[in-house]
Protein backbone atom coordinates (compact mmCIF):
# COMPACT_ATOMS: atom_id res chain seq x y z
CA UNK A 1 0.00 0.00 0.00
CA UNK A 2 1.32 3.51 -1.08
CA UNK A 3 2.05 6.17 1.64
CA UNK A 4 0.78 9.65 0.71
CA UNK A 5 2.08 12.84 1.43
CA UNK A 6 -0.43 15.49 0.80
CA UNK A 7 0.70 19.30 1.21
CA UNK A 8 -2.29 21.70 1.38
CA UNK A 9 -4.17 18.52 2.95
CA UNK A 10 -6.23 20.92 4.77
CA UNK A 11 -7.20 23.41 1.78
CA UNK A 12 -9.67 23.46 -1.00
CA UNK A 13 -7.97 21.32 -3.31
CA UNK A 14 -6.01 18.97 -1.32
CA UNK A 15 -9.01 18.14 1.22
CA UNK A 16 -10.46 16.65 -2.08
CA UNK A 17 -7.00 14.91 -2.39
CA UNK A 18 -7.03 13.25 0.73
CA UNK A 19 -10.58 11.98 0.39
CA UNK A 20 -10.21 10.45 -2.78
CA UNK A 21 -7.25 8.70 -1.64
CA UNK A 22 -8.66 7.65 1.65
CA UNK A 23 -11.81 5.84 -0.67
CA UNK A 24 -8.43 4.06 -2.20
CA UNK A 25 -7.78 3.00 0.83
CA UNK A 26 -4.12 4.83 0.76
CA UNK A 27 -2.02 5.23 3.68
CA UNK A 28 -2.06 9.33 3.49
CA UNK A 29 -0.68 11.88 5.77
CA UNK A 30 -1.09 15.48 6.05
CA UNK A 31 1.23 18.77 6.67
CA UNK A 32 -0.35 21.30 8.61
CA UNK A 33 0.78 24.42 9.93
CA UNK A 34 -2.14 24.87 11.64
CA UNK A 35 -2.15 25.20 15.39
CA UNK A 36 -5.88 23.81 15.20
CA UNK A 37 -7.49 21.66 12.40
CA UNK A 38 -8.77 18.65 11.82
CA UNK A 39 -8.67 15.99 9.33
CA UNK A 40 -10.54 12.69 8.82
CA UNK A 41 -10.16 9.67 10.83
CA UNK A 42 -7.13 7.27 9.13
CA UNK A 43 -4.80 10.36 8.15
CA UNK A 44 -1.61 10.67 10.04
CA UNK A 45 -1.34 14.94 10.80
CA UNK A 46 2.51 15.76 10.98
CA UNK A 47 2.16 19.87 12.29
CA UNK A 48 4.71 21.92 10.23
CA UNK A 49 5.72 24.94 8.28
CA UNK A 50 7.07 24.58 4.82
CA UNK A 51 8.68 27.80 5.12
CA UNK A 52 10.46 27.70 8.55
CA UNK A 53 11.31 24.30 7.55
CA UNK A 54 9.93 22.23 10.66
CA UNK A 55 7.72 19.03 10.77
CA UNK A 56 9.32 18.27 7.12
CA UNK A 57 11.39 15.12 8.11
CA UNK A 58 8.25 13.54 9.68
CA UNK A 59 5.59 14.21 6.89
CA UNK A 60 8.02 13.14 4.33
CA UNK A 61 9.60 9.77 6.24
CA UNK A 62 6.99 7.33 5.07
CA UNK A 63 6.18 8.93 1.86
CA UNK A 64 6.14 6.65 -1.65
CA UNK A 65 4.12 9.61 -3.37
CA UNK A 66 3.96 13.47 -2.50
CA UNK A 67 1.12 15.80 -3.74
CA UNK A 68 2.19 19.05 -3.40
CA UNK A 69 -0.60 21.64 -3.36
CA UNK A 70 0.69 23.85 -0.04
CA UNK A 71 0.44 27.39 -1.52
CA UNK A 72 0.30 30.92 0.09
CA UNK A 73 -0.50 33.52 -2.42
CA UNK A 74 0.45 36.08 0.09
CA UNK A 75 3.44 34.82 1.10
CA UNK A 76 4.95 33.55 -1.86
CA UNK A 77 8.41 34.10 -1.38
CA UNK A 78 8.35 32.19 1.76
CA UNK A 79 6.03 29.20 1.92
CA UNK A 80 5.81 28.48 -2.32
CA UNK A 81 9.67 28.89 -3.08
CA UNK A 82 11.47 28.61 -0.09
CA UNK A 83 8.81 26.18 0.98
CA UNK A 84 9.34 23.56 -1.60
CA UNK A 85 12.97 23.76 -1.32
CA UNK A 86 12.76 23.16 2.37
CA UNK A 87 10.84 19.93 1.09
CA UNK A 88 12.50 18.55 -2.34
CA UNK A 89 15.51 18.73 0.71
CA UNK A 90 13.64 16.81 3.02
CA UNK A 91 12.32 13.65 1.15
CA UNK A 92 14.50 11.04 0.89
CA UNK A 93 15.05 10.48 -2.88
CA UNK A 94 15.35 6.14 -2.49
CA UNK A 95 12.09 6.38 -0.69
CA UNK A 96 10.04 8.92 -2.62
CA UNK A 97 9.31 7.59 -5.85
CA UNK A 98 6.91 10.24 -7.15
CA UNK A 99 6.35 13.72 -6.51
CA UNK A 100 3.41 15.52 -7.90
CA UNK A 101 2.42 19.22 -8.27
CA UNK A 102 -0.45 21.14 -9.39
CA UNK A 103 0.30 24.11 -11.20
CA UNK A 104 -2.07 26.72 -13.53
CA UNK A 105 -2.07 26.50 -17.51
CA UNK A 106 0.37 29.04 -19.23
CA UNK A 107 1.64 30.49 -15.90
CA UNK A 108 4.95 30.36 -18.61
CA UNK A 109 2.96 33.28 -20.43
CA UNK A 110 2.61 35.87 -18.10
CA UNK A 111 4.73 38.56 -15.74
CA UNK A 112 1.82 38.17 -12.96
CA UNK A 113 3.53 37.82 -9.66
CA UNK A 114 2.47 34.24 -8.53
CA UNK A 115 2.47 32.52 -11.94
CA UNK A 116 6.19 33.76 -12.16
CA UNK A 117 6.45 32.19 -8.63
CA UNK A 118 5.00 28.70 -9.92
CA UNK A 119 6.95 28.57 -12.89
CA UNK A 120 9.90 28.78 -10.56
CA UNK A 121 8.24 26.08 -8.35
CA UNK A 122 7.43 23.91 -11.35
CA UNK A 123 11.57 24.56 -12.59
CA UNK A 124 12.78 23.71 -8.56
CA UNK A 125 10.85 20.10 -8.76
CA UNK A 126 12.12 19.40 -12.18
CA UNK A 127 15.50 19.89 -11.38
CA UNK A 128 15.19 17.86 -8.06
CA UNK A 129 16.07 14.62 -9.25
CA UNK A 130 12.97 13.34 -8.15
CA UNK A 131 10.85 11.66 -10.51
CA UNK A 132 7.87 13.93 -10.95
CA UNK A 133 4.40 15.02 -12.92
CA UNK A 134 2.92 18.66 -12.60
CA UNK A 135 -0.28 19.14 -13.56
CA UNK A 136 -1.23 22.18 -14.98
CA UNK A 137 -5.13 23.15 -14.85
CA UNK A 138 -7.23 26.19 -15.32
CA UNK A 139 -9.15 28.12 -12.77
CA UNK A 140 -11.28 25.89 -10.49
CA UNK A 141 -14.84 26.71 -10.49
CA UNK A 142 -14.63 28.28 -6.65
CA UNK A 143 -12.45 30.60 -7.62
CA UNK A 144 -14.43 32.32 -10.05
CA UNK A 145 -17.42 32.34 -8.01
CA UNK A 146 -14.92 33.95 -5.34
CA UNK A 147 -14.14 36.77 -8.08
CA UNK A 148 -17.87 36.98 -9.01
CA UNK A 149 -18.89 37.61 -5.99
CA UNK A 150 -17.22 40.91 -5.17
CA UNK A 151 -18.71 42.26 -7.68
CA UNK A 152 -22.28 41.50 -6.73
CA UNK A 153 -23.27 44.35 -4.16
CA UNK A 154 -26.66 42.83 -3.56
CA UNK A 155 -28.17 46.00 -4.65
CA UNK A 156 -30.42 44.78 -7.39
CA UNK A 157 -27.53 45.28 -10.42
CA UNK A 158 -24.45 43.55 -11.30
CA UNK A 159 -21.69 45.39 -13.07
CA UNK A 160 -18.92 42.80 -14.66
CA UNK A 161 -16.20 44.09 -16.70
CA UNK A 162 -16.57 42.35 -20.48
CA UNK A 163 -14.38 40.71 -22.45
CA UNK A 164 -13.64 38.09 -20.14
CA UNK A 165 -13.89 34.25 -20.63
CA UNK A 166 -12.85 31.01 -17.74
CA UNK A 167 -12.74 27.36 -18.51
CA UNK A 168 -13.28 26.65 -14.96
CA UNK A 169 -13.01 22.86 -13.52
CA UNK A 170 -14.73 21.44 -10.48
CA UNK A 171 -12.31 21.05 -7.88
CA UNK A 172 -12.94 17.41 -6.78
CA UNK A 173 -12.56 16.57 -10.49
CA UNK A 174 -9.09 18.18 -11.05
CA UNK A 175 -8.26 16.35 -7.31
CA UNK A 176 -9.28 13.08 -9.61
CA UNK A 177 -6.61 14.07 -12.20
CA UNK A 178 -3.80 14.24 -9.54
CA UNK A 179 -5.29 11.02 -7.71
CA UNK A 180 -5.02 9.23 -10.75
CA UNK A 181 -1.39 10.85 -11.48
CA UNK A 182 -0.30 8.98 -8.24
CA UNK A 183 -1.08 6.02 -9.14
CA UNK A 184 0.81 5.97 -12.11
CA UNK A 185 4.55 6.39 -12.74
CA UNK A 186 5.43 10.14 -13.39
CA UNK A 187 5.02 11.68 -16.97
CA UNK A 188 7.04 15.14 -16.18
CA UNK A 189 4.87 18.32 -17.20
CA UNK A 190 1.03 17.89 -18.08
CA UNK A 191 0.82 21.71 -19.88
CA UNK A 192 -2.85 21.55 -19.82
CA UNK A 193 -6.48 20.17 -18.60
CA UNK A 194 -9.54 23.05 -18.82
CA UNK A 195 -12.74 22.15 -17.35
CA UNK A 196 -15.98 21.35 -19.64
CA UNK A 197 -16.76 24.49 -21.23
CA UNK A 198 -15.56 27.97 -22.27
CA UNK A 199 -18.06 30.64 -20.71
CA UNK A 200 -18.09 34.31 -20.98
CA UNK A 201 -18.19 35.93 -17.18
CA UNK A 202 -21.29 37.83 -17.98
CA UNK A 203 -22.86 34.50 -18.88
CA UNK A 204 -21.44 33.11 -15.90
CA UNK A 205 -23.08 36.13 -13.61
CA UNK A 206 -26.47 35.38 -15.25
CA UNK A 207 -25.85 31.90 -14.55
CA UNK A 208 -25.63 33.31 -10.73
CA UNK A 209 -28.38 34.83 -10.85
CA UNK A 210 -30.74 32.68 -11.96
CA UNK A 211 -29.60 29.69 -9.81
CA UNK A 212 -29.97 32.18 -6.63
CA UNK A 213 -33.65 32.93 -8.22
CA UNK A 214 -32.61 36.89 -8.21
CA UNK A 215 -33.65 39.20 -10.84
CA UNK A 216 -31.05 41.72 -10.78
CA UNK A 217 -29.99 43.35 -13.69
CA UNK A 218 -26.62 42.78 -15.31
CA UNK A 219 -24.68 45.24 -16.89
CA UNK A 220 -21.39 44.82 -18.09
CA UNK A 221 -18.83 47.60 -18.12
CA UNK A 222 -15.16 48.26 -19.91
CA UNK A 223 -13.05 48.33 -16.96
CA UNK A 224 -9.29 48.52 -17.59
CA UNK A 225 -7.24 46.47 -14.85
CA UNK A 226 -4.24 44.21 -15.08
CA UNK A 227 -6.17 40.78 -13.18
CA UNK A 228 -9.19 41.27 -15.73
CA UNK A 229 -6.68 41.12 -18.62
CA UNK A 230 -5.60 38.18 -17.54
CA UNK A 231 -9.04 36.28 -17.99
CA UNK A 232 -9.49 38.09 -21.34
CA UNK A 233 -6.49 36.80 -23.20
CA UNK A 234 -6.53 33.28 -24.59
CA UNK A 235 -3.81 32.32 -21.78
CA UNK A 236 -6.35 31.08 -19.33
CA UNK A 237 -8.17 28.57 -21.30
CA UNK A 238 -7.12 25.25 -22.69
CA UNK A 239 -9.99 23.76 -25.34
CA UNK A 240 -7.87 21.31 -26.42
CA UNK A 241 -8.17 19.27 -23.86
CA UNK A 242 -11.58 19.80 -21.50
CA UNK A 243 -12.00 17.59 -19.09
CA UNK A 244 -14.62 16.74 -16.50
CA UNK A 245 -18.38 16.58 -16.71
CA UNK A 246 -19.40 19.45 -13.90
CA UNK A 247 -20.30 22.65 -15.73
CA UNK A 248 -20.22 25.76 -14.20
CA UNK A 249 -24.27 25.46 -13.81
CA UNK A 250 -24.63 21.98 -11.62
CA UNK A 251 -21.22 23.56 -9.62
CA UNK A 252 -23.19 26.43 -8.61
CA UNK A 253 -26.90 24.54 -8.01
CA UNK A 254 -24.80 22.04 -5.72
CA UNK A 255 -23.02 25.03 -3.81
CA UNK A 256 -25.08 27.42 -3.48
CA UNK A 257 -27.66 25.26 -2.64
CA UNK A 258 -25.54 24.22 1.15
N1 LIG B 1 -7.74 28.11 -7.03
C1 LIG B 1 -7.60 27.83 -8.33
O1 LIG B 1 -8.43 28.21 -9.18
C2 LIG B 1 -6.40 27.00 -8.77
C3 LIG B 1 -6.31 26.57 -10.11
C4 LIG B 1 -5.21 25.80 -10.49
C5 LIG B 1 -4.23 25.47 -9.57
N2 LIG B 1 -4.35 25.91 -8.29
C6 LIG B 1 -3.31 25.55 -7.32
O2 LIG B 1 -3.84 24.62 -6.41
C7 LIG B 1 -3.10 24.69 -5.19
C8 LIG B 1 -4.06 24.63 -4.01
O3 LIG B 1 -4.95 25.68 -4.10
P1 LIG B 1 -6.14 25.81 -3.02
O4 LIG B 1 -7.12 26.74 -3.62
O5 LIG B 1 -6.56 24.46 -2.55
O6 LIG B 1 -5.37 26.56 -1.83
P2 LIG B 1 -5.86 26.81 -0.33
O7 LIG B 1 -7.25 26.34 -0.11
O8 LIG B 1 -5.52 28.23 -0.03
O9 LIG B 1 -4.90 25.87 0.52
C9 LIG B 1 -3.55 26.20 0.71
C10 LIG B 1 -2.91 25.14 1.57
O10 LIG B 1 -1.52 25.48 1.75
C11 LIG B 1 -1.16 25.13 3.07
N3 LIG B 1 -0.08 25.99 3.54
C12 LIG B 1 -0.01 27.35 3.46
N4 LIG B 1 1.10 27.79 4.04
C13 LIG B 1 1.77 26.70 4.51
C14 LIG B 1 3.00 26.50 5.19
N5 LIG B 1 3.76 27.54 5.55
N6 LIG B 1 3.37 25.25 5.51
C15 LIG B 1 2.59 24.19 5.17
N7 LIG B 1 1.42 24.30 4.51
C16 LIG B 1 1.02 25.54 4.19
C17 LIG B 1 -2.41 25.36 3.90
O11 LIG B 1 -2.37 24.46 4.99
P3 LIG B 1 -2.47 24.92 6.53
O12 LIG B 1 -3.22 26.23 6.57
O13 LIG B 1 -3.19 23.79 7.17
O14 LIG B 1 -1.05 25.03 6.95
C18 LIG B 1 -3.54 25.00 2.96
O15 LIG B 1 -3.94 23.68 3.14
C19 LIG B 1 -2.22 25.94 -5.29
O16 LIG B 1 -0.92 25.54 -5.61
C20 LIG B 1 -2.83 26.71 -6.47
O17 LIG B 1 -1.87 27.49 -7.15
C21 LIG B 1 -5.41 26.65 -7.86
Amino acid sequence: MKNVLVTGGTGLLGKEVVDQLLALNYDVTVLTSKKNTSVPAGVKLVKGDMASDTGLAEATRDADVVIHCASNPKDTQSVDIKGTCNLLDAIDKDKTLHFIYISIINVDKSDYAYYQTKIKVERMIAGSGIPFSVLRTTQFHNYVLSMLKTFDKKNGAIIVPDGMHFQSIEVKEAAALLVDLAQKEPVGLLRGVGGPELLKFEEMAKTYLKVLGRNDELKIKSIQDEEYDRYRSENNIWPTNSYGHVTWEAFLRHKLAS
